[in-house]
């Protein structure tokens, strides 16, 4: 479970405090809350004397990027960026050393990566297969393009019949790396930086959904089986290419699900998190996680059809993977509002069962978590950050910069 979270009217009667007169819908971030994650967050890594790359997708907001780094400073060193575009954009933000997690074979990403690399910023592709490479090719300006090969180590039983992990990667053994690798230094324009080996079946999967319960125990043992399994698929890997004179400049792996697990890898060079900063609620269902709640978003109640029951504007910010209740936003202050079966969070309005002993009117918040931390940042133009009892800054999210990626 996450850490006990502060759900009493007297945290809903702050939030409340903290937002009156702003104009709703509105999004926050409670600096506080925050702050633990970092220190929560960081303590493994502190201790196996790594760092921590924060997922910027996890994020979307320039402010809080650099919060984190400095915050973190020492211990979180650069950014997992998800498109090319978007880590030339952090760079005219000052940031450097990005590596973007996902491939792209589109030509104009390709002459944006040589251009930023040729002005002295660094900024890494993930490739997996020669069609990368050959994107890539030609492109390259006065200074070679720095590339991670993302290898997949998914839990694969049954002779690969039965895929568990996510669909990324074709390399799933050290020597389809090591023919990638070849390729890359045969290449002219491209430099080979490192590796990229991300765990989604252990940092992805929360054993305590409360959503489908019955699947608890099969997925406790999916995470159980994998670890041993990803741990030495990394070990191996790394061990192959330096055998042929490799040097692995940057091993990444891990997520906020599998920090401490990640860190603890002597392969890994260093790990990533971005999620567990803000704390979205399907990471509150990870027993080994004590995160705080951090990012929210503030609805007014615009009417009351029946006793029990308020209606929300606005609302239906769900998130991104497989469909599931697990999905769609929580109703978080005051504690113990409900969506309704029929109709969920809204389009344009959101109907909340109200339990007894709550009193709600028209005109009052209502503080809902979103399930995926950086998508609420799609929502909003603007992030509120508070901390105590006071706004300390207001900051635009990447969508109130008028910047999307994807
Ligand atoms: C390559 C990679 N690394 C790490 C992560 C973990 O990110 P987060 O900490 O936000 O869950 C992800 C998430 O999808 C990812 O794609």
């Amino acid at each position: 479970m996450a850490a006990p979270a502060d759900r009493s009217p007297a945290e809903y009667t702050r939030y409340r405090r903290l937002i009156a007169g702003e104009r709703l819908p509105l999004a926050f971030v409670d600096l506080d809350a925050v702050d633990a994650n970092i220190e929560r967050l960081l303590a493994p890594v502190r201790r196996a004397g790594k760092t921590l790359r924060v997922a910027s997708k996890s994020v979307r907001c320039v402010w809080l990027l650099k919060y984190l780094l400095a915050r973190g400073a020492g211990t979180i060193r650069g950014i997992l960026s998800y498109a090319v575009e978007e880590a030339a954009f952090l760079t005219e933000h000052g940031f450097d050393d990005i590596i973007v997690a996902y491939p792209t074979v589109q030509p104009s990403d390709c002459r944006l990566l040589a251009q930023v690399n040729a002005a002295g910023r660094r900024v890494a592709l993930v490739v997996d297969s020669p069609a990368h490479l050959d994107a890539l090719a030609g492109h390259a300006g006065s200074s070679p393009i720095p590339v991670v090969i993302d290898v997949d180590v998914s839990l694969r039983p049954l002779g690969g019949r039965l895929h568990l992990g996510v669909r990324r990667s074709p390399l799933r053994t050290p020597d389809a790396v090591l023919r990638l690798a070849e390729q890359i230094r045969n290449r002219s324009g491209l430099r080979l930086l490192g590796l990229m080996a991300y765990d989604a079946q252990i940092a992805g999967i929360a054993e305590r959904n409360p959503h489908s319960p019955l699947l608890n125990p099969a997925r406790r043992l999916i995470k159980r089986f994998s670890r041993p399994r990803v741990a030495a698929a990394r070990q191996a890997t790394l061990e192959r290419l330096r055998r042929e004179g490799f040097t692995i400049e940057v091993f990444n792996g891990g997520g906020t699900g599998s920090v401490a697990f990640a860190s603890g890898e002597e392969a890994l060079t260093e790990v990533t998190a971005g999620s567990g900063f803000l704390c979205s609620h399907l990471f509150d269902h990870y027993p080994h996680l004590q995160l705080r709640p951090a990012a929210f978003f503030a609805l007014q109640i615009v009417r009351i059809s029946d006793d029990g029951f308020v209606t929300c504007h606005g609302g239906g910010f769900a998130a991104s993977g497989p469909p599931g209740a697990d999905r769609a936003p929580l109703p978080w202050l005051p504690a113990g509002l409900r969506l309704t079966a029929f109709e969920g969070a809204g389009e344009v309005q959101t109907p909340l069962r109200v339990p007894a002993g709550v009193t709600l009117r028209p005109g009052d918040p209502v503080f809902f978590r979103h399930a995926k931390a950086g998508e609420l940042a799609e929502h909003f133009t603007e992030y509120l950050l508070v901390r105590g009892e006071r706004i300390e800054a207001r900051a635009p999210t990447y969508r109130g910069e008028g910047r999307s990626f994807l």
